[in-house]
């Protein structure tokens, strides 16, 4: 069996739903307040284990319980916990998350103990990249161990994937090495500076990508799907997903990218893995929370049979 090692944060998110954003300054009543497992990496890492792929994590907690929960409910999702670090001192890493009523969120992050995921814990879990098929990662944790994980992978015919999410600026370097981008536009903008508002600018932010070194770049376009482009191809092509109604988004990204591996992995082709990817995240996005929103296999395959397109 294919095996991922993911690379990543791990969160509590604190979750409050409101009727609408604040302006800066008001204060607003929300509702249904709620704590639940998040993190980019902990939710990509639980997407793929759920849909069936073998999974290890590389990433930290704090000294605390809620760390200590997040690490045995990824143990019942089989994942390989081995390369989870607990940082002394530490509390683990925090996000608010507010839930607006049409299904937007907005995001606030507290690093907490993600901020500890330095080299030299890449270097104690060489292992799990060496022996894994892919490793998958985003940039919720410090830049020198992404960087370095990614170094190790290529050494050791790992393939790389990169969720440049949240969004910054990377050196050249980084980019060189990693085999596929899943940015999304504001992403890609930072990325390769160029403003995505059509197909025509989601070529040339492609093309950016692929001249950094990049073979397979897949940029999503929130509801209108995503912009796939491989490289020494002509021209990509925009693959749209499915139309849900939306009560929360928080995970949708992260359950693509998840998914989006797991069906690789399965040696599906990518049009068809991108398909299923699509599939996990609208299912995720008529479900409230971020692992509590992620997908089984099973309900990923009902939701396709009853969809005709
Ligand atoms: O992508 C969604 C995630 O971003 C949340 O779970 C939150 O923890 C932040 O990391
Ligand atoms: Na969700």
């Amino acid at each position: 069996m294919k095996k991922l090692c993911v690379l990543g944060s791990i969160n509590v998110d604190h979750v409050i739903h409101i009727p609408q954003f604040p302006q800066a300054g008001e204060t607003l009543t929300g509702y249904d307040y709620h704590q639940a497992f998040g993190g980019k990496g902990a939710n990509q890492a639980v997407a793929a284990a759920r849909l069936g792929t073998e999974v290890s994590f590389i990433g930290a907690i704090g000294e605390d319980d809620i760390g200590q929960t997040m690490k045995n409910s990824f143990a019942n999702e089989k994942i390989n916990t081995q390369g989870i670090a607990v940082i002394a001192g530490q509390n683990t890493g925090l996000a608010m998350i507010q839930v607006a009523d049409s299904g937007e969120n907005s995001i606030v992050i507290s690093a907490g103990a993600n901020a500890s995921l330095d080299e030299t814990r890449v270097l104690q879990h060489k292992a799990l990249i060496a022996e894994a098929d892919y490793l998958l990662m985003q940039l919720e944790t410090p830049l020198p161990a992404v960087s370095l994980a990614a170094k190790f992978a290529k050494e050791t015919g790992t393939k790389v994937v990169l969720n440049p999410a949240p969004a910054k600026p990377l050196p050249k370097e980084l980019l060189a090495l990693v085999d596929m981008i899943t940015p999304n536009e504001t992403e890609a903008e930072i990325l390769t500076g160029v403003k995505i508002v059509d197909e025509q600018t989601a070529y040339q932010a492609a093309q950016a990508f692929h001249q950094f070194g990049i073979e397979l770049v897949l940029i999503t376009l929130g509801e209108r799907g995503v912009y796939v482009s491989q490289k020494d191809n002509q021209a990509g092509e925009i693959i749209a997903g499915f139309k849900v109604e939306a009560k929360d988004t928080t995970a949708a990204g992260d359950t693509f990218n998840g998914a989006l591996i797991s069906a690789l992995m399965e040696q599906k082709t990518l049009n068809q893995a991108i398909r299923f990817a699509h599939a996990a995240a609208a299912i995720s996005v008529t479900r409230k929370g971020a692992q509590s929103s992620i997908p089984y296999l099973a309900e990923v395959g009902e939701f396709l049979s009853k969809c005709h397109h």
